[in-house]
């Protein structure tokens, strides 16, 4: 099984914590042991956004930062691959063929950014579709995706499952309101919708929840469900 995973940088590293990233690493052997093939891609987080907005006051305009903030997703992806074993690609791959090779090769791959103008969401999307990968997860710091903010709405909604148009349809508007943070840009749910990825979007605070969604298909966030597309094969075999 082919899996991407894509590790929000307020997932890993909220605030430097060597623990933390170290039981992520656990969780990217373990799935490695039980046989997935893994390409991981890493955000910037708190950090990415601090460096950002100190540039921006000194004038930097949107491409600079932009190359900032791939700076600081590339230097999560060393963290990660610091606390992985022997069996990771030790440089963070700059583009898609360079994570795949990697991939092909047996190796883990980790990735941060690679261009202007995007987060490491449609990375995530493009490795995933690249790689023909059977299941692509969004480990963010919500759990799934919800008709409005959970953190400003109380009353806002978790869809338990959508479609790929509908998971274009939810975070279109949403990616309209300045300020408004969906748990997976617009972009990235165009790329799923384009290749009908298998996706899973939950809270990746604690670790094992990524494991159990992997391996099993168990979690309790979102699953984006391409009609027609079954579950992963794999999934029937555990
Ligand atoms: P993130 O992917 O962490 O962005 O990349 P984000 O959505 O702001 O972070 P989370 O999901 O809330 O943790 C950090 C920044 O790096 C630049 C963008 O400026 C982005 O905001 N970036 C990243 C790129 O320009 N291109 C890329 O391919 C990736």
């Amino acid at each position: 099984m082919r899996v991407v995973l894509s590790l929000g940088g307020s997932v890993l590293a909220p605030e430097l914590d060597p623990e933390r990233v170290s039981g992520h690493a656990a969780v990217i052997e373990r799935l490695v042991e039980e046989g997935c093939e893994l390409g991981a891609v890493v955000g910037g987080g708190g950090v990415a956004r601090d460096y950002i907005g100190a540039a921006r006051e000194l004038g930097a305009n949107e491409v600079q930062l932009d190359q900032i903030g791939i700076d600081v997703t590339r230097i999560n992806a060393r963290l990660l691959i610091a606390a992985l074993g022997a069996t990771v690609d030790p440089t963070p791959a700059h583009d898609y063929d360079e994570a795949g090779d990697a991939i092909r090769r047996g190796d883990v791959s980790v990735m941060g950014g690679v261009m202007p103008g995007q987060t490491t969401d449609a990375v995530a999307a493009a490795l995933a579709e690249y790689i023909d990968a059977d299941l692509l997860v969004y480990a963010t710091s919500a759990n799934g995706i919800y008709d409005a903010d959970p953190n400003e709405d109380e009353e806002a909604v978790q869809f338990g499952e959508l479609t790929p148009a509908e998971l274009v349809e939810v975070i279109a508007p949403m990616s309209r309101d300045a300020g408004a943070s969906a748990p997976v840009d617009l972009l990235a749910a165009k790329l799923i919708e384009r290749s009908g990825m298998r996706t899973i979007v939950l809270d990746g605070t604690n670790p094992e929840v990524i494991e159990g969604a992997v391996l099993r298909g168990e979690h309790t966030g979102t699953d984006i469900v391409p009609s027609g597309g079954g579950e992963p094969t794999y999934w029937a075999q555990q």
